[in-house]
Parts: C-alpha cells; structure tokens; sequence
C-alpha cells in the first residue's frame, strides 16, 4: 500500500431468511446506504494505530504482524476486529486507521461486517465476495463472535437496486431485483443485543444438535422435522426449514411484483422468529404488530439475529414515513457491497469494451 485510502462497507438488512446461514440454508439481504468508512494511510513504520470517532481520545497500537491469538485480547477491545483483519489480510507496511460510521452499532444492521468488509477492501484483499467474506467471518471468529456468512457475503457482494439470494449450502449467489413500488423501511428498536453474550450461541447449538439427527436443517423438510422427538429442537428447525421455504416465496413475490404476496411472507417469517425460534421479545413483537397496522403496509419483521435491533416494514411508498415512527427510522436503498463497487471501478477504468 503507498498511498491513503478511503473505503466505506455498507450495513445489511436481511429482508427475510434469519438464522438460516449457519444451517446451510438461503437468505435475501440487501446491502444498505448507512456504512461504516475506514481511512487508511501508510505511516511507513510497522505499527497499526487505530482511532474511532465513536471512542474519542482512544487509540490502539497494534504490532504489524500479530500473535495469533493476540486479537482477541487487544484493547480497547473496539479495536478487536481491526487486529483480527489485520490478521489475515497482512497489510504490507504499517498503516493508521481511522474509523467513522452512519451506521448504530449493536442495532443489528452489521456494523461489525461493514467495518471488515471496508477494510478487506482498503488493505487490497483480492478475490471475488465469498474469498473476502470468509476471511470477514474468520475475523469475527478469532475475536470470539460466532457469526456465519450472512452479513459479510452482502456487504462485500450485493448490488445496487438487488437484494442478494444466498444459498449457504453451494455458496452460489443471485441478484433479485427489488421492485419499483415496493418500500422497505428499517425502524432501530433501541433494543440492543451482543452476539456473544445473547443467546445466539444456544441457537446454534440447537440447531448443530438438530442436524446431528436429521442432517443441515437448510436442506431438510417437514417431514425431518416431524421426526426429531426433543420439542424444542423440533421448533428451531421448524423454523428453519420454513424460513427456507419463504425466501424463495418472498423473492418469487417480488419478481412478480405482488407486495402483499411478499409481506405475508414476511409476516410468517416473524411469527416463526418469534413463536418457533424465540428470538424476539415482548416489547419487538409490540413494535413489529403496531407497524403493521399502518395503513399501505404489507409485511413487517425483525431482521438479523433478533433479541433487540431493528424491524423491517415493506410498504407502499411512503406508507411509512421513517420521521414519524419516534424511532430512529431510514428508508433503505440498495447499494454495491465492496467487492460489487471495486469490480465497477475496474471496469470504468478499463474503460468501454468491444461488443460481444
Ligand atoms: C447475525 C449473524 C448472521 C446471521 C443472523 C441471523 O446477524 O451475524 O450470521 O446468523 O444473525 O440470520
């Protein structure tokens, strides 16, 4: 590297398709316009200092090429996830890092994977979005946060104006256009939650011990799920297996352009979240049934990993003015993940190519 850099990794919503990554099963994310943005200058020594706007007066000073286990022990323990991609992307001189972001942390829009994928893409790592976001989610696992593939692969790999079919069992990924009418709001619970401390570990050894018996949930059916005799591991992989069902069910609904064919998908999904897979509380059940009484509404979830962050509403346009909800609100927008933006950069700078 030899000269600064400015890279900005968008957050995600996960329109429908939760907990199904660590099951080898399918999702529809978006990468959004709120992001977190890394500047990255080379200080020629063999240091990496990091500062954050959100931690004023703090810095770490990270030796270049770490301890293997050192990551998950740096403090601040902000700065974890910049050693442990440090780590692994072994920028090639020593660099400071300057972190900004729009987007809220701990909201569940995947301001952890935002701030990889940015720096994947700053420190040069080469590869196509599931090479960058499995070296994102190794990242997160060195620092003791067990996530699966979901939010990195859309952050590096979605597309402007599409959300992105994942299929984690092949790894092979889709462009679903969104609909021009169709209007999907986020709405921040203010709930919070912390990957390591929730119960999120618990689900995914729910569903690791489901799969011991009737094989990944992602591909198993109904009839799987019937045969599993614990009730508790029947309902996680209930949920799973259905959430499966309703990713194609909701991208096929979109295709054809019928949001409220979407929306009750979107509304079975939260049932699912909430009654099989628990992972919703009393006050985001609140939240997600009062948004979907609005007038021009059609479907209405939380999204991500649950136990707090934020709903996803799909409305008619404007049916939810995000000002007036008296909660931190957006209207989301499609963007390029980091990988998507680099390959346009690339080609406008190769300039226009021969026909054929
Ligand atoms: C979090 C994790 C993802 C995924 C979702 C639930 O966002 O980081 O890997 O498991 O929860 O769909």
């Amino acid at each position: 590297m030899t000269h600064a850099v400015v890279r900005t990794g968008p957050g995600r919503v996960n329109l429908i398709g939760d907990h199904t990554d660590y099951n080898l099963g399918l999702a529809l994310p978006v990468a959004i316009g709120l992001g977190v943005t890394v500047e990255v200058v080379p200080s020629g020594d063999d240091r990496v200092v990091v500062t954050s706007e959100a931690y004023p007066g703090e810095r770490a000073d990270l030796p270049l090429v770490p301890d293997a286990d050192s990551p998950a022990v740096v403090e601040p323990a902000w700065a974890r996830l910049v050693a442990a991609v440090v780590a692994l992307a072994r920028p090639s001189v020593g660099v400071s890092v300057h972190i900004t972001s729009t987007l809220p942390r701990g909201s569940g829009l995947s301001s952890s994977a935002a701030l990889a994928v940015a720096l994947a893409d700053a420190f040069g790592v080469e590869g196509d979005a599931r090479v960058v976001a499995g070296l994102c989610r190794e990242a997160e696992h060195r620092i003791g946060v067990p996530v699966g593939l979901l939010d990195p692969l859309v952050c590096a790999g979605g597309r402007a104006g599409h959300a992105l079919r994942i299929d984690f069992a092949t790894g092979a990924t889709r462009d679903v256009p969104l609909p021009a009418g169709a209007e999907f709001v986020v709405v921040d619970s203010g709930l919070r939650r912390d990957l390591r401390t929730s119960p999120y570990a618990v689900r995914v050894a729910e569903c690791e011990a489901a799969a011991a018996v009737v094989g990944p949930l992602g591909s198993a059916g109904p009839e799987d799920v019937a045969g599993l005799r614990d009730p508790v591991l029947r309902r996680r992989a209930r949920h799973v297996v259905s959430e499966c069902a309703r990713v194609d069910a909701f991208a096929a609904a979109l295709v054809r352009g019928d949001l409220a064919g979407a929306g009750a998908e979107m509304d079975a999904s939260h049932r699912s979240l909430s009654g099989d897979f628990d992972v919703s509380t009393r006050e985001l059940d609140a939240r997600v049934a009062s948004l979907r009484a609005l007038p021009g509404v059609h479907g209405a979830r939380v999204t991500g990993a649950g136990f707090g962050g934020c709903v996803v509403v799909l409305g008619e346009p404007g049916a939810l003015d995000p000002a007036s909800v008296g909660r931190p609100a957006w209207r989301i927008e499609a963007v390029d993940g980091t990988v998507t933006a680099r390959e346009r950069r690339g080609r406008a700078a190769a300039g226009p190519q021969p026909p054929g």
